[in-house]
């Protein structure tokens, strides 16, 4: 069975590396990695290749940057190319990036299998690019697999049958065990001058965030702030770097006492900074999983998000520019209280993914 595991962008690498790794172990299965050139630069894809031991990719599409449509035309018609050569058995698609969106459009119109990991996960907010990704490549794909009962319910709602959603778990879970001893080995902490569990880690690059120079100016102005009270690294996003640089912020930070800012990092130092952290300041997706995971506070500026069980049952907080200080405060001075993580959220995602692969029966998908 020949299957394409789509991957675009940082988020989507440690999401394909469990399966792609699981797939392998199978004799009947033949995954062939398919980057679409999404993100390019070494710290944000080629180091995730290296560190989760994925072959170089087998097809490599290189669309690169550009407006939505541009990025979204590319894939299109470069993947299109590929699918009439090769007609692969199946199609994965991971997350809600340009690249998951496009791959789904250009296979299921040549009535190619395809599959979305990470299915059903709605923030409701359609200012989002991610959400009309995570809208389209839903209704069209044929297997959904669900990360938690949220987005199965979401699923339903939206008139899916029943027959094409499987609760699987959250694959970013089996990527952070897969990496356990190395994260824990990494001693970051170290390099930065920095002590265990007295900092806060920043990953800030979503357009509703960054892409304002107003807005931009007020974040700096809060981390500015909360540095002079305790250290703060904060990797910068490609994105966020150059929308600083713009508006002629990044000396604002530059000068922030506490105020750490580094390189996009690599998963290993990355998560190691995560697991030793006192909590994140954050508004990726991935950062709110892996938070409630680890149990470790996540202030979430955001107003929405696609990924409530981490509010409801994990350390996620959803915060605004005037409430986060003390939301902050709240979860710095508070009891950590249980913790427990959401049901399949366990690192056997990637096997459960592969019985699903190899019970499918097209005759009933249809
Ligand atoms: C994309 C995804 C988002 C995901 C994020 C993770 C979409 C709509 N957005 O957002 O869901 O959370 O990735 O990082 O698909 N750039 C570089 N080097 C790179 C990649 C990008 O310099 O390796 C620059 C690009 O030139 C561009 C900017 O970063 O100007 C943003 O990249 P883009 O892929 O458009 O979106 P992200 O903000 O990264």
């Amino acid at each position: 069975m020949i299957i394409h595991l789509i991957a675009a962008a940082r988020p989507n690498f440690m999401k394909i590396a469990p399966l792609y790794h699981a797939l392998k172990r199978e004799d009947w299965a033949h995954p062939v990695i398919v980057h679409t050139g999404q993100h390019y630069d070494m710290n944000m894809s080629d180091s995730f290749f290296e560190d989760f031991s994925l072959p170089a990719p087998d097809i490599h599409l290189g669309v690169g940057s550009g407006t939505h449509a541009e990025q979204t035309g590319r894939v299109l018609m470069r993947y299109e190319g590929v699918l009439f050569e090769k007609r692969p058995d199946l199609v994965v698609v991971v997350g809600d990036v340009n690249s998951t969106m496009a791959a789904t459009i250009a296979a299921t119109k040549l009535g190619i299998l395809v599959a979305h990991l990470e299915a059903g996960l709605r923030s409701f907010d359609r200012s989002m690019p991610e959400e009309i990704n995570r809208l389209v490549t839903d209704a069209l794909a044929d297997i959904l697999w669900t990360p938690s009962p949220d987005a199965d319910e979401n699923l339903i709602k939206e008139g899916i049958p029943q027959h094409r959603i499987q609760r699987v778990g959250n694959i970013m879970i089996d990527s952070l065990e897969l990496m356990r001893e190395k994260i824990n080995a990494a001693s970051m902490t170290n390099h930065l001058g920095l002590e265990p569990g007295k900092y806060g880690l920043v990953t800030l690059h979503r357009p509703s965030n960054v892409d304002d120079p107003e807005k931009l100016r007020s974040i700096c102005d809060l981390l500015a702030k909360v540095g002079r009270e305790i250290d703060l690294v904060f990797p910068v996003h490609p994105r966020t770097r150059k929308n600083l640089e713009k508006a002629g912020l990044a000396p604002v930070l530059e000068k922030a006492s506490g105020v750490h800012c580094v390189e996009p990092m690599r998963y290993i130092p990355f998560m190691n900074l995560v697991f030793n952290g006192r909590f994140v300041i954050t508004d990726s997706g991935g950062i709110q999983e892996e938070t409630t995971y680890l149990g470790i506070p996540c202030m979430t500026l955001r107003p929405n998000t696609e990924r409530p069980i981490t509010i409801h049952q994990g350390t996620n907080r959803l915060c605004t520019l005037e409430d986060i200080e003390e939301k902050l405060r709240k979860a710095l001075n508070g009891r950590a209280g249980e913790h427990r993580p959401p049901e399949f959220w366990d690192g056997r995602t990637a096997g459960r993914v592969v019985e699903s692969i190899r019970s499918i029966d097209r005759t009933e998908i249809v």
